[in-house]
């Protein structure tokens, strides 16, 4: 494989080229790729805007770099391998050939209904071919997917929608996620009460159940694809046109729909994939994200279809039928590299390892993790049992915003150590720097973690309101891309990164703004104000802890109040972001001015008051020694 490093020395040698002449280096690797016109200059960039500028005026389509680009000679190869839900029912293979025809079928479909190059598509799918589908649809004809996790909610859902400003909708009747069935369509309908700008739903037939469809807006994707024909032009697209928008949650506000664009995350995405994860031709390759979510876009669908590998893509969960579902999986398809979150570890940690043992597993050349970071227990048991020794784990550091992995050991090349990313890849020169911004130099340094120079990969804009972008990412440090995370690098030069030092709590490697917690429970109509932090959780890396003011309660309400409040959230956003712990409280910890002291609130939910820090600025400081004493959680004075 072209632009695959093979040795610790050549990756030295390529990141010391890549931080002398970024644009060289870039350069040569876009060179690998089919455009109708090449660039006029590789970078032009400002991080004040911020513009940035990859491959400027090159003219390009994605799918056919997946497509036309790789047919020739992996036509009747496998793209993608479907596990259904259920482990009785049928695998799907599709071959390159078969998904370059049912994305082209589809592309017409969205064609017929109007839909043109910019326009906005949201996708609110589970974990079906047809997802990726639509998506790879979306890109062939220069729309812009929007694609939404369907475990949100319809409040969030519309949220999206209505920002987004979408004007078609893609779903199902349902889905299936273990025993249970999510009932999409009826998700849809509720959202789409309140989106005036959606025309159109394609609804693809799942689960079977009785769905009602809206005349004149509703269409089955089954009848809808009878209509067309099977071949589609690429539109061509310039190389900064939006591929897609994908929200997420922030420390303030809704959540933004970051913008990426295609040339520069097309080369980044498969860049990344083979290098990280080593996969060499004929790899079965799997990730087990869900493709609402950046990791699934980049590591299920657009990495490895440009890499012309074959990606497994998973409708179910790790724990039904039970929890060896994952090596089970594994054993069957013979997978070569695996790719999941350190929550799926520890929760299968917690199943005891039986599961895990019994199993083969002897495909696996390669381990990853993703999302946040990993304990050294879990990563001892992902490296014992499931890779029995043999395999390299990968930590791989990136977010959405920055489209591809960012820091990361490659696979067998660099020398690895529990809880540590190790070393940035070709083309990314982070930086610690301290509260001021000053840049820490040399190693033995912690701080804030921040990006000095464009990469391809990297967010452009949040939907509709650069400015937004701006002040989120590039104003708290001049000059630098800001991540919200803390880093350290140690005295060998190697990053640990130390979570979010914004009030983003990471729950299960998901991201979740506490204000967005919070003006759900708000919504209660008993809840007065309410403050949320994290918590350190045994299996989800950190917990929602709410603490809340209500009104005053009956003895009935006072029993029905949490069971409430995690109703309400789930209804404003969704399941995942219910409070684990929910304390009522009196008053919650104040400046005078009114802001809330969150680090004392963490402090009391990680269960250690022994040092509050400065108290003295506080309006009312009793009103801390009551929250100690109701805390949920035991907590040491
Ligand atoms: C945040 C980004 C990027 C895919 C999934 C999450 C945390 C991510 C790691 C890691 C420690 C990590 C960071 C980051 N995070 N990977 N290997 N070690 N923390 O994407 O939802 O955009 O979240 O996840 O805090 O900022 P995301």
């Amino acid at each position: 494989m072209t632009n695959k490093i093979t040795s610790l020395s050549e990756y030295l040698e390529k990141y010391q080229e890549s931080v002398a002449n970024p644009e060289g280096f870039w350069e040569k690797i876009a060179e690998d790729y089919y455009w109708h016109k090449k660039w006029d200059k590789v970078l032009e960039w400002n991080f004040d805007e911020p513009n940035v500028n990859w491959f400027q005026n090159g003219k390009l389509n994605i799918t056919e770099n997946i497509f036309e680009r790789n047919l020739f000679m992996r036509k009747d190869q496998t793209a993608i391998i479907w596990e259904p839900n259920d482990p009785k029912d049928e695998t799907v293979k599709l071959t390159y050939g078969e998904l370059f025809e049912k994305v082209s079928q589809f592309a017409n479909v969205l064609k017929k209904q109007g839909i043109k190059k910019g326009d906005r598509v949201t996708i609110y799918l589970p974990m079906i071919p047809e997802l990726a589908i639509a998506m790879l649809a979306c890109a062939r004809i220069g729309a812009i997917h929007s694609i939404v996790f369907a475990g949100f909610s319809a409040n969030a859902l519309a949220d999206r929608i209505i920002d987004g400003t979408s004007n078609i909708i893609i779903t199902s009747d349902g889905g299936y996620r273990g025993t249970k069935t999510i009932p999409l369509k009826k998700i849809v309908d509720e959202a789409l009460e309140k989106c005036p700008t959606i025309q159109k739903a394609i609804v693809y037939k799942r689960t079977g159940e009785d769905v009602p469809m809206k005349e004149g807006r509703d269409i089955w994707w089954h009848d809808a694809i009878k209509e067309v024909d099977t071949e589609c032009k690429a539109e061509v697209m310039d190389s900064e046109d939006t591929l897609f928008i994908l929200y997420t949650s922030g420390s303030t506000g809704k959540p933004k729909g970051v913008q990426h664009s295609i040339a520069g995350y097309m080369i980044f995405a498969e860049y990344t994939f083979k290098n990280v994860f080593q996969y060499s031709d004929g790899d079965v390759w799997w990730c087990t994200a869900d493709i609402g979510w950046v990791t699934g876009h980049s590591y299920i669908v657009y990495g490895p279809l440009l890499a012309g590998a074959t990606t497994v893509m998973f409708e179910g969960v790790p724990t039904w039928p039970d929890a060896g579902r994952f090596w089970d999986v594994v054993d069957k398809y013979k997978v070569n590299q695996f790719y999941t979150a350190p929550t799926a570890i520890r929760a299968l940690v917690a199943q005891g390892n039986e599961f895990v043992t019994s199993k083969d597993l002897s495909s696996l050349k390669v381990l990853g993790t993703v999302g946040e970071p990993i304990n050294e227990e879990a990563w001892r048991w992902y490296h014992d049992l499931v890779g029995k020794g043999r395999c390299p784990i990968v930590d791989t550091w990136w977010q959405t915003e920055t489209g591809g992995i960012m820091i990361t050991p490659l696979a067998g090349i660099t020398p690895t150590k529990p809880s540590f990313a190790t070393l940035p890849l070709p083309g990314i020169q982070p930086v610690i720097v301290d509260a001021e911004g000053k840049e820490l130099k040399g190693n033995s340094v912690e701080g804030n973690l921040c990006i000095k120079f464009p990469w391809p990969g990297m967010i452009r804009s949040t939907y509709g309101d650069h400015e937004r972008c701006r002040q989120v990412y590039f104003s708290q440090y001049k000059g630098m891309y800001f991540t919200g995370d803390g880093a350290k690098r140690d005295e060998e030069g190697y990053y640990r990164i130390m979570g979010r030092v914004d009030d983003v709590i990471n729950v299960s490697g998901h991201r979740i703004g506490t204000a967005e917690v919070e003006d759900a429970i708000n919504q209660h109509p008993k809840v007065n104000e309410s403050a949320v932090v994290g918590y350190p959780h045994e299996i989800k890396g950190s917990g929602i802890y709410a603490y809340v003011i209500c009104d005053e309660l009956s003895e009935t309400e006072i029993a029905n109040i949490e069971k409430e409040i995690r109703a309400t959230v789930t209804k404003q956003i969704g399941p995942i972001a219910k409070p684990d712990m929910i304390q009522l409280v009196s008053g919650l910890p104040k400046t005078r001015s009114g802001k809330i002291m969150r680090r004392i609130l963490r402090k009391i939910g990680e269960g250690d008051a022994t040092n509050l820090g400065d108290t003295s600025t506080l309006l009312d400081p009793g009103v801390v020694e009551d929250i100690i004493d109701g805390a949920k959680v035991e907590v040491k004075r």
